[in-house]
């Protein structure tokens, strides 16, 4: 495993994507600061200065593994979940990657894929985690309610420690996350989850669909009861 090492960077998952023919699989883009970094949805992810984490996993499976790879950002944020949770925190999942402690966004991952033709070239994984913040400035974060390690814990977070961490999480089931799937990870994605039972609105593209809440069926899709008591499988959105 390589780890690419910057110590300002616009966008680790930017870095990754224009690098791609050159990093080897499983290598780790790392960033100390990010100052353009992006989110999902068009959105940009904020740094909140120095001490929190700025993170791609540049990765290149078999093309027999191409309908695993949507899954791979709830397999991370249930890594996520495992290493906040040595911390003494409770987590909880929203529907597909949001990890929460609290109710409050502590992490956004962002999963781009890399193509070349119908040829992938590889898949950029990138994820923030909000570590040492200020509470003024996670304040100021627009449209969601945002936290950090450190407010959690009223300490702060050595960066370091916490990014062998995760990345020992992630690469300990990943090989078998390909092989698997989301079946992987159901029981630990589901137990932790804040959203079946729910009334939602969730956003998909241009459109919001709204519905009850039902399961997450095996490929990780969330499943919505509509007012007709139909069925409506997502494959991907966010939830309002
Ligand atoms: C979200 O909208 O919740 C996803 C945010 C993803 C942010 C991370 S920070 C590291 C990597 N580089 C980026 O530009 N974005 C991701």
């Amino acid at each position: 495993m390589k780890v690419v090492d910057l110590e300002n960077i616009d966008s680790t998952n930017s870095y990754a994507k224009s690098n791609i023919d050159t990093l080897e699989d499983k290598t780790l883009v790392f960033a100390r600061r990010q100052n353009s970094g992006r989110g999902r949805l068009n959105r940009s992810w904020v740094d909140l200065g120095e001490g929190n984490l700025f993170l791609s996993f540049v990765l290149k499976p078999a093309d027999k593994y191409r309908k695993i790879l949507p899954n791979l950002t709830q397999y991370l944020s249930v890594c996520l979940c495992k290493v906040l949770e040595t911390y003494g925190l409770k987590t909880q999942i929203k529907w597909p990657n949001d990890v929460l402690i609290n109710g409050k966004k502590i992490a956004g991952i962002l999963s781009e894929t890399v193509m070349q033709g119908s040829i992938l070239k590889g898949l950029v994984l990138g994820i923030g985690v909000n570590l040492n913040a200020q509470k003024y400035d996670v304040e100021q974060i627009p449209d969601r309610v945002v936290t950090a390690l450190n407010i959690e814990l009223n300490h702060n977070v050595d960066l370091d420690k916490f990014f062998n961490e995760l990345t020992d999480e992630f690469f300990k089931g990943y090989d078998s996350f390909l092989e698997n799937g989301f079946a992987q990870i159901k029981q630990d994605y589901i137990q932790r989850n804040c959203f079946i039972g729910k009334e939602l609105n969730v956003q998909v593209f241009n459109s919001v669909e709204k519905g009850l809440a039902k399961s997450v069926n095996d490929n990780g899709e969330l499943v919505l009861l509509n007012k007709d008591n139909k069925e409506i499988v997502l494959t991907i959105g966010d939830i309002l």
